[in-house]
């Protein structure tokens, strides 16, 4: 893992932007794997801003998304594809019918997550794919215990990732109980990975993600297992791990 120090949450958001835009200028029709969450809306408000300065075009990007709620319609504001298409895709030239995002009816819905693997391999798979880190280590909705060889499909969100999410919504009881993720053997075989890492929050799991060994409790420890992964992480979400002296950091 290339570890790529950062001061602050406006500089991962530059640097994220830049490594999806040079990912676009070399190859204009690559398969972007996009997450949603707090960490990624200022990398997505930094290729809206460069779009609109310097023309950078997605005309041929396709983007996949990572994850969805279960039980929200796809205009509801808390949905994640309401939230891609404010954020991002309403503000730059990717068509619509080229922007995917996983979809299960219910949680019984097992066809789904079959369908969204299929999808991927029928565009060649995922170039760069971008990644947040829950504070409990999960990557796209896969929590802690899933089997390192989960494709995509229905999963059970944790209790600390409901309270995580509860921000968004009115009240508790409305955070949705499951989603449906892509899976972690999903990810690993995106040729690239990049993962955001921002906070005082996340200063524990990232310096375990760097402690720890590969377990499947931690399932983004995979990521060590993975040829060409890009940490950008700032100077609060390095907190503890900079403390540590001795620590290796790739
Ligand atoms: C989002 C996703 C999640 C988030 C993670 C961090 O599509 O798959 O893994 O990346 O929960 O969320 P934030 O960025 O809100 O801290």
């Amino acid at each position: 893992m290339k570890l790529i120090e950062v001061q602050n949450y406006e500089e991962m958001s530059k640097v994220a932007a830049k490594t999806i835009i040079e990912q676009v200028h070399t190859k204009p029709n690559s398969v972007l794997g996009l997450a949603t969450g707090g960490t990624p809306i200022g990398t997505y408000q930094h290729l809206i801003k460069d779009f609109t300065q310097n023309n950078t075009s997605f005309e041929k990007a396709i983007s996949v998304n990572l994850d969805e709620y279960i039980g929200l319609e796809k205009d509801n504001p808390q949905s994640y594809n309401y939230y891609m298409k404010e954020q991002l895709f309403n503000h730059i030239n990717i068509p619509e019918n080229q922007t995917y995002l996983p979809f299960a009816k219910s949680i019984d819905d097992e066809e789904a997550g079959r369908n969204y693997e299929k999808l991927i391999e029928s565009l060649g798979g995922i170039d760069m794919q971008i990644l947040g880190i829950g504070e409990n280590g999960h990557i796209g909705f896969n929590e802690p215990g899933t089997s390192f060889s989960s494709t995509t499909g229905i999963v059970k969100l944790t209790d600390s990732t409901r309270e995580a999410n509860a921000r968004y919504f009115t009240k508790m009881e409305d955070v949705p109980t499951h989603a449906i993720s892509m899976g972690i053997s999903t990810i690993m075989k995106s040729r690239k990975i990049v993962l955001l890492v921002s906070g005082v929050k996340k200063a524990p799991v990232l310096n375990e993600l760097f402690q720890a060994a590969v377990k499947e409790d931690l399932p983004a420890s995979i990521l060590k297992e993975h040829p060409d992964v890009t940490i950008i992480a700032d100077q609060e979400a390095l907190s503890i791990l900079k403390e540590n002296k001795g620590s290796v950091y790739s």
